[in-house]
């Protein structure tokens, strides 16, 4: 049972009038990501291939990242009618592919590739709150509380999984801590900058990586307060195996906080030169 359901939106109460322009370009980015989470369950049934459970529960997952994407997609067409949520997918099924043929994680293990997706959930949950809280157009505040509910629950999800296998493979922390930020740093790899381009530059207009990663992270890391970034760097510090509260995590957040700031500055350089 999904926890809401698109039809049940009130789509009637979208008012162009509280469209921020800039959001525009990002939702019709991050529509075309989370439309993709199908394509990742289907490696999750390889890496898990002996797990029905997880296996059921990555199903289930898969199908809240898809109504994202559709939820977003429509949206995105709300503010924009000129836009193709749909043309716009298969522009970015076309271009971008992810590793489905691996038999085991990239990450090197299944606890790994739960810590990584635990990442991937801490992300969205605070995009999405951060994006809901800045927005005053009704109909996306509403999507976006949705969605970033989901995405705690599906960093819970693969939380409780991970540590099922935690008991089993006993990777340290250090190596733990690896994986979480390296998967972190992949979010400027080409899965959102691609899909940015995808959904907002024309077809005669070339890729090019360092442009789009630029537009996209600019606008994006504008959102967040530091309390989305305090929250956040919690999640990443209970996913290694960290204390999420106290000394170190106040530490981390002032840090991430700073970091984060840096990197827009760069990205903001970056695409005036
Ligand atoms: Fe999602
Ligand atoms: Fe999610």
């Amino acid at each position: 049972m999904k926890h809401w359901h698109l039809e049940n939106v009130a789509w009637d109460r979208f008012d162009p009038g509280k469209v921020e322009a800039a959001h525009v370009p990002l939702v019709k980015a991050a529509a075309m990501v989370e439309r993709n989470g199908r394509d990742y369950s289907l490696y999750l049934g390889r890496v898990f291939a002996d797990d029905p459970a997880f296996r059921d529960a990555a199903d289930y997952w898969a199908d809240e990242e898809v109504q994202h994407g559709d939820a977003l997609g429509r949206w995105a067409m709300l503010a924009d009618p000129s836009w193709d949520y749909q043309a716009a997918f298969r522009r970015y099924r076309a271009g971008y592919t992810l590793p489905l043929d691996a038999e085991s994680s990239i990450r090197g293990s299944r606890t790994g590739e739960l810590i990584a997706r635990c990442m991937v959930e801490t992300g969205t949950s605070s995009y999405y709150t951060a994006l809901g809280e800045a927005t005053q157009e009704p109909v996306l505040k509403v999507i976006c509380k949705n969605i970033a509910a989901d995405e705690y629950r599906h960093f819970k999800l693969f939380y409780d999984h991970m540590k099922r296998y935690l008991a089993r493979e006993n990777i340290g922390v250090l190596r733990r801590l690896r994986i979480a930020l390296g998967r972190i740093g992949e979010s400027e790899d080409d899965e959102l900058a691609f899909a940015y381009h995808c959904g907002n530059e024309p077809e005669t207009e070339e890729y090019q990586h360092a442009r789009c990663i630029a537009a996209y992270m600019s606008q994006a890391i504008a959102f967040y307060r530091f309390r989305h970034v305090e929250r956040g760097t919690g999640m990443v510090l209970k996913a290694v195996g960290l204390p999420p509260r106290g000394r170190l995590s106040d530490l981390s957040a002032r840090a991430a906080w700073q970091l984060v700031q840096w990197r827009r500055r760069r990205f903001e350089q970056r695409l005036a030169a």
